[in-house]
């Protein structure tokens, strides 16, 4: 790392995250509830997690308890993509393991869960995690994409523990790392081992959330980064009067960065995949509905717009979903014949006859960029969306369209498109304050857990919409998150995805609201995120976040 930093930097390194008060104070205790289930599929889930199944739900929670005060020795781990916040994680960790015995030692295992297998780590002492305080960013001990699954990698984990007489592991990842910590933490519970397994929820996209779990860590900075970059757009384009921006943003399956952006920008179309999914619209009717707004904006002298698409939606629309879910069970088979075929030309043609006829016809159809990106899986068997150019597919079919209604006299429209794509820009911002508090709690709490040798849970925190002192830091059994789904062709336990709820709060302001952007001007500036001023400015969470804690609209149009 440089040792010059910014003025900025120096000024965040100095800031003191907040913490809920039951994290604040020297007694802490930790108190268990009733025993939890799943809301699907208990019995395959007991079947699976025999050791782990059906432990309680913990809240963290000021008093004397029986909580570890003898030294400890815990590793940490970043898992999957990087989400703002992720060293405050680690600096919350650190801090509270030495509150409690200054003896105490943190191991960051390096890129991601493969170091785990590999037993490659170092020591976090107070001068590296200085230097990370308050920073975005994964580079203290980097992340990567492994996963630990197979019998000899468990063993291989159990085998570096045991050499590091390892108390606890804190994995710091999305869904699919988290429902690894559970595979983990139910794999050495069967073998005494003394290691528990803790997971924290990160990832921008904002689709690990549920009853217990209210955010994922990350979202927020992001998700407030690209609506920065897109609000600048939204001025842009009204100053040159002359572009319609397509803009795709990253996010994965779901489209709760898009719709936040949406909520935060009031952009003239928004694609919400979810809803294009449940009312089974073609792509097709999505140019019809794009070039119907930019026909009607031209007709109002308005040759510009904005249009934001999560990178996600080419899986929701019904048909090229259909394909690619036929693409993963033969990928989970004959993916190394496949990878061995000499060129695209001849990949083409193995999955012409492969597929469907239907399938093979949707999958002929696409550029030839998306075809190789559709060919890829990552180990959690998930298609790189973040490759696949879809505001680029979209203004070509819009512009085709407005060509043939030019030819026929149908519209006068002047139709420059540009593309653009959000996501690697805002993954490593430095956390908003929310994210940073948050965080640096979620690591706080992570070190109760472990202190009170519970295993197989993510850690969560609470009431986030209300001021940190109101805060409410406690566990979640991972099984008790887990469903089964079909993944590369098996039946796999995994937490459930949350994907745009469309009988939610923020959905139904946008919906109330999208006709409106669409052809009136309405964009809101939300300008850069601010991390010293007032707290209306520096503090507020998401527009989503708010909504789905109060229920109601708090949209100002
Ligand atoms: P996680 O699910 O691991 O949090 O990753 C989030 C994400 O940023 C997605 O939004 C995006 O599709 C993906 O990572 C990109 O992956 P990569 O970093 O491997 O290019």
């Amino acid at each position: 790392m440089s040792k010059e930093i910014s003025a900025l930097q120096k000024a965040r390194a100095a800031y003191t995250p907040k913490l809920p008060r039951a994290l604040r104070g020297g007694s802490i205790a930790v108190e268990l509830g009733e025993p939890s289930h799943p809301a699907t599929d208990r019995d395959e889930i007991k079947r699976l997690f025999p050791n782990t199944y059906g432990q309680p739900v913990a809240k963290i929670v000021e008093g004397e308890g029986k909580l570890s005060s003898g030294t400890l020795k815990v590793g940490v781990v970043l898992s999957g993509g990087q989400a703002p916040g992720g060293h405050n994680v680690i600096a919350g960790l650190f801090d509270a393991l030495k509150l409690a015995n200054k003896d105490s030692k943190l191991f960051g295992f390096l890129k991601g869960p493969g170091g785990i297998i590999k037993g490659k780590y170092r020591e976090l002492t107070a001068d590296i995690i200085d230097a990370y305080r308050n920073t975005g960013g994964f580079d203290m001990i980097m992340s990567g994409r492994g996963k630990i699954e197979r019998p000899e990698e468990l063993a291989a984990c159990e085998a570096n523990f045991a050499d590091m007489n390892l108390d606890g592991l804190v994995i710091i990842g999305g869904d699919d790392s988290n429902t690894n910590a559970a595979v983990l933490a139910e794999y050495l519970r069967a073998r005494s081992s003394r290691t528990v397994v803790i997971g924290v929820p990160k990832t921008i996209d904002g689709d690990m959330k549920n009853e217990q779990i209210e955010a994922s860590f990350g979202f927020d900075t992001a998700a407030k980064t690209y609506s920065e970059l897109a609000g600048n757009i939204c001025r842009d384009a009204t100053s040159a009067v002359k572009y319609w921006h397509f803009i795709r943003l990253m996010g994965r399956a779901a489209s709760h960065v898009t719709l936040e952006c949406a909520l935060q920008t009031h952009p003239n179309v928004t694609l919400v995949s979810e809803e294009i999914q449940a009312k089974g619209t073609t792509l097709g009717e999505i140019v019809d509905y794009i070039t119907d707004v930019v026909c009607k904006r031209a007709a109002a002298h308005k040759n510009y717009g904005i249009l934001v698409v999560p990178e996600g939606l080419p899986e929701f629309i019904s048909d090229i979903k259909a394909m690619v879910d036929e693409m993963s069970v033969i990928l989970a088979v004959e993916r190394n014949y496949i990878e061995g075929l000499k060129d695209r030309s001849e990949r083409v043609q193995y999955f012409s006859n492969a597929l469907s006829d239907h399938s093979a016809r949707v999958y002929g159809s696409l550029p030839g960029d998306i075809q190789e990106v559709l060919l890829v899986r990552d180990s959690h068997d998930n298609v790189p969306w973040s490759q696949v150019e879809t505001e680029r597919l979209l203004i070509d079919l819009v512009s085709d369209k407005i060509k043939l209604m030019e030819e026929h006299g149908e519209t006068q429209a002047k139709f420059s498109p540009l593309a653009h794509f959000f996501g690697y820009e805002g993954r490593c911002a430095a956390p908003s304050n929310f994210d940073a508090d948050y965080t640096y709690s979620l690591g706080h709490a992570a070190a109760q857990l472990v202190r009170a040798q519970l295993t197989g849970y993510t850690v969560n925190v609470q009431n986030l919409t209300r001021s940190s002192d109101e805060w409410v830091a406690g566990g979640t059994p991972v099984t008790m998150m887990l469903n089964m789904e079909m993944r590369k062709g098996k039946p796999t336990p995994v937490i459930k995805k949350a994907l745009v709820d469309l009988d939610g709060a923020p959905f139904a302001c946008f919906a109330a609201n999208r006709d409106s952007w669409a052809t009136n001007d309405e964009y809101v500036f939300p300008g850069p995120i601010q991390y010293f001023g007032p707290t209306e400015v520096c503090d507020a969470p998401t527009i989503t976040l708010a909504l789905e804690k109060s229920g109601g609209c708090g949209c100002s149009t």
